[in-house]
């Protein structure tokens, strides 16, 4: 018998930038073109085995819109690793990453802020109009102390390595 782990992962960042779709892809193998906006929060769970552990991994998936950003305090609280999440085709979504750290900084409250690990997506790589440089990407990812990949929800590009990488840094900080 594997020991049971559980763990909370967050998906934050712009409106459009496919959080609901890389999640679905990751729990569901799915895809779809149609967008339809988060409303508040979803959530779904997944058991994955990792490095010999069974581990019932919780994945929110939030609403990117800034209506919906006075969620609180109670969506960041407990989360293990925060995915934060950018379009590679909108430099805004990316200009934006700053804003969403911060903010899941001060209300998740997480024990250590220097060391809490966050993963970076830089989705829909698939898109020809690309607007934001793997090395930009990387520089910010190298000063905020983040793991990053590229990946694509339509094409399931990368997807499982960008979460397998949230569930063990996750781990790590239960
Ligand atoms: P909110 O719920 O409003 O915060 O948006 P979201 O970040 O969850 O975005 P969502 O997953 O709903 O995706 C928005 C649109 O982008 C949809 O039309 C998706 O089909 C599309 N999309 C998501 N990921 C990809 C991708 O990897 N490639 C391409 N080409 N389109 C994508």
């Amino acid at each position: 018998m594997f020991p049971r782990r559980h763990l909370k992962l967050l998906l934050i960042g712009n409106a459009g930038v496919g959080k609901s779709a890389l999640m679905n892809q990751y729990v569901n193998s799915r895809f779809s073109n149609h967008y339809r906006a988060t409303i508040g929060a979803d959530f779904f769970t997944k058991e994955v085995r990792v490095d010999e552990k069974l581990v019932t991994v919780q994945i929110w998936d939030t609403a990117g819109t800034e209506r919906f950003q006075s969620l609180g305090a109670a969506l960041y609280r407990g989360t293990a690793c925060c995915l934060l999440v950018f379009d590679v085709t909108s430099p805004n979504s990316f200009q934006s990453l700053e804003t969403w750290h911060k903010e899941f900084l001060v209300q998740a409250e997480p024990a250590d802020p220097d060391t809490f690990p966050f993963v970076v997506i830089a989705n829909k790589t698939d898109l020809d109009e690309r607007q934001v440089s793997p090395r930009h990407a990387q520089e910010w990812c190298s000063v905020y102390r983040a793991e990053y990949f590229e990946a694509s929800a339509k094409e399931a590009f990368n997807v499982d390595e960008a979460f397998l990488c949230a569930i063990r840094l996750g781990l790590k900080n239960v």
